[in-house]
């Protein structure tokens, strides 16, 4: 378990890394850090290592305070984006590296690199250098060196971005099964976050070094729980339109939508419905929004649609077959929405 409290880091200069962090990952869970660059992931990451100081606050492990402590005593292992590995030693060497760091006799040095190796299909590559491996391998030597100091915590950060996005994505789901098989807590850093809707059991969304929202992927997909987090995640935006509460009813875009409890006369609201949950209808209704088809892009198996009205853009996927003309009139009609007062979800 690691449990990070008030956790505060301004750098010199003043930038504030960490606003007050306040964290608690469960042992063996798959947590990811999401937000988008220079957000505070790296520095988080790096205080849980115990390669950056926090200006206040605490860093706990297992029950124990690691905060004072340096790197080597926490029992945490890296894996860092530019995997780190030293292209002077064979990957037997990289990978018993830590372990004669720590005095590991070197017997059982190197019956735990041959274990993890094989574990991760590197046994013929042991006595090649890194510049003799592709960039898979090399990632997947990273990982091995890790492993094999059996930590109680794998930190990672952005471990595969430098890979292309095909390999990228074999690597995410080895990653998943290894780490479910080995059941290390685990940190995984991203600004990715179809990365992290697949890997996590849980996701922590930053931004600006705070903690925005907290929760599983669904949770954090189904109800983000401000606009900032809606418009993140996704791999089409989220539509964030313009409302406004008439008489008990709310007025979007030319549509009237049932409001929620608790909005007063005139309430601005920002109306945020993904573009997996809008239906194009070809004829008029009330409860549809009305648009000029603008755009039609291809997905492979349907078509994102996008509708101009007014000055708004709306978004929908249409199933493959359904795409509508460039220049049609649609109505475009919310299955499932959500409502924002200052940014806000509203329950
Ligand atoms: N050593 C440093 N000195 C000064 N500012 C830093 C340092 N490291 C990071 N920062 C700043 O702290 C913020 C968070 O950085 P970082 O944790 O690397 O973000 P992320 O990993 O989310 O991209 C950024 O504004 C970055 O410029
Ligand atoms: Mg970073």
């Amino acid at each position: 378990m690691i449990t990070l409290r008030s956790l505060t880091k301004v750098f010199p200069g003043g930038v504030r890394a960490l606003d007050a962090v306040d964290l608690t990952i469960a042992d063996g869970e798959f947590f990811a850090l999401l937000g988008p660059s220079g957000c505070g992931k790296t520095t988080l990451l790096r205080t849980i290592a115990g390669l950056e100081a926090p200006g206040s606050g605490a860093v706990a492990i297992n029950g124990r305070d690691v905060t004072a402590l340096p790197p080597g005593r926490r029992d945490v292992a890296m894996v860092f984006q530019d995997y780190a590995i030293f292209p002077h030693m064979s990957v037997r060497d990289n990978i018993a590296y830590p372990l004669r760091i720590r005095k590991v006799p070197r017997a059982e040095r190197a019956g735990r690199a041959e274990e993890v190796a094989a574990r991760l299909s590197l046994s013929e590559l042991l006595g090649r250098r890194p510049a003799q491996l592709s960039g898979g391998q090399q990632q997947r030597v990273a990982l091995a060196r890790a492993i094999a100091c059996r930590p109680s915590a794998f930190l990672f950060d952005e471990p595969l971005s430098n890979l292309d996005a095909r390999l990228r994505l074999e690597a995410r789901t080895f990653l998943k099964r290894l780490q479910r098989e080995l059941a290390v807590t685990t940190v995984f850093v991203t600004h990715d976050q179809a990365e992290a809707l697949a890997l996590a059991d849980r996701i922590a969304v930053m931004s600006a070094g705070r903690m925005v929202q907290i929760g599983t992927p669904a949770e954090v997909f189904q109800r983000p729980a401000t606009t900032f987090v809606a418009a993140f995640i996704g791999s089409t935006p989220m539509n964030l339109l313009r409302g406004t509460s008439v008489n008990g009813a709310l007025h979007v875009a030319g549509a009237v939508r049932a409001a929620p409890a608790g909005l007063g006369e005139g309430d601005e609201i920002v109306y945020g419905v993904r573009p997996e949950y809008m239906n194009l209808s070809e004829t008029e209704r009330p409860d549809g929004i009305p648009g000029t088809v603008a755009v039609v892009e291809n997905l492979g198996t349907g078509a994102l649609v996008t509708l101009e009205s007014g000055d708004q853009l709306v978004q929908a996927v249409v199933p493959e077959g359904g795409e509508p003309r460039l220049g049609a009139r649609r109505w475009a009609v919310p299955a499932r929405s959500l409502v924002y007062r200052d940014g806000a979800l509203m329950t």
